[in-house]
């Protein structure tokens, strides 16, 4: 039976994972449950940073970015040993079941957590939006959103100067940031490492549209890409001429995952938030829960971390079609 449970955010954080923790917290203890958080995700569970949250506690957080418990990478946690501390510290505070809120990172973790058969249920959450059993997560619209006002800025000054632009975008291995931020900001090309991209091809998209008389062009680059902002640029550093326009580059980095997370990413994670405590009130434990069709679902976190999540094929037609 379930009497205490407790939830924490790992790796990368997300707009969105605020609301996510407030709904743990709030459906947990609308089920008449203790309701525990721990600090600073793996690191903290393993040296035992987790405390009581209540109800109370988490008001006034659903409208903030980032994460009020903080986040953090722990290479410790990759260890059998480091597992092992995490549970007895679990084990030590009394806590029945543990909801983590992450990428895929963090949800191997808590597949590690499984094996080692402690319970476990994951909330799909990354910028990245490369997480398998989830159409989409938390903080990807928010992400989004940043980087397509960035394409917007960027036009402007673009087109005051008759200039170039690469725009990098986050994704680690991922390019779903660059392709639907393409498709939504309309650049004139998108680069990911899903597709093979030769630089020589870009150079004749920058200079096709120079010669169309374009008053700027624009890419957008994954940084996970072969060819990421600083490859593009160092070689067409040698290349100007072919280019047309003269070329900057703007790296978006961490700008994409600060700020207020958007509606979409605040009732998302308030609706994956409360299915986590519904999968622990039915005992589903080890799996993910996401958001496929619209609907709210869990998926074993075996095939969440194993399985790679493609790119919808026809929106990487649709970008080349629109640029
Ligand atoms: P994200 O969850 O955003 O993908 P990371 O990949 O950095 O972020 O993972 C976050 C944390 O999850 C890592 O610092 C580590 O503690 C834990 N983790 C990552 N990979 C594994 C693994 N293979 N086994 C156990 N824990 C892992
Ligand atoms: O996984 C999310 C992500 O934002 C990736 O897109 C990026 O590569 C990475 O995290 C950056 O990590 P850090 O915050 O450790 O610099």
């Amino acid at each position: 039976m379930i009497r205490r449970i407790a939830v924490l955010t790992s790796g990368g954080d997300a707009p969105g994972m605020n609301a996510a923790i407030r709904a743990v917290i709030r459906s947990g203890s609308a089920k008449g449950w203790e309701t525990y958080a721990v600090k600073l995700g793996y690191e903290g569970l393993i040296s035992g940073k987790i405390f009581p949250m209540g109800k109370r506690d988490v008001g006034g957080i659903i409208q903030r970015g980032g994460t009020v418990l903080g986040s953090a990478r722990c290479p410790e946690f990759k260890t059998e040993a480091g597992q092992r501390m995490a549970i007895r510290s679990l084990n030590e505070a009394g806590i029945d079941a543990l909801v983590v809120i992450g990428g895929n990172g963090s949800q191997t973790g808590s597949l590690a957590l499984h094996r080692l058969g402690f319970p476990v249920v994951g909330v799909a959450s990354t910028i990245d939006n490369d997480l398998y059993g989830s159409d989409i997560t938390i903080g990807v619209d928010t992400a989004l959103n940043i980087a397509i006002e960035a394409i917007d800025r960027l036009k402007t000054t673009a087109s005051s100067h008759q200039r170039a632009f690469l725009l990098e975008v986050m994704g680690r291995n991922c390019g779903y940031l660059a392709l639907m931020s393409g498709i939504a900001g309309g650049a004139e090309m998108v680069v990911i490492p899903e597709v093979e991209t030769d630089p020589e091809h870009i150079a004749d998209v920058f200079r096709e549209a120079y010669e169309k008389g374009k008053s700027h062009a624009i890419v957008v680059v994954a940084e996970g890409a072969k060819y990421n902002a600083m490859a593009l640029e160092n070689y067409f550093s040698e290349h100007r001429e072919r280019l047309g326009f003269e070329l900057r580059a703007t790296i978006l980095g961490h700008v994409q995952r600060g700020g207020n997370p958007s509606a979409y990413d605040r009732i998302l994670a308030s609706r994956l938030g409360a299915a986590a405590v519904e999968e622990i009130s039915k005992n589903n434990f080890g799996m993910l829960v996401g958001q496929r069709k619209g609907q709210i679902v869990p998926t074993p976190l075996e095939e969440a971390v194993t399985k790679k999540k493609e790119l919808d094929p026809e929106m990487i037609l649709l970008a080349k079609i629109l640029d």
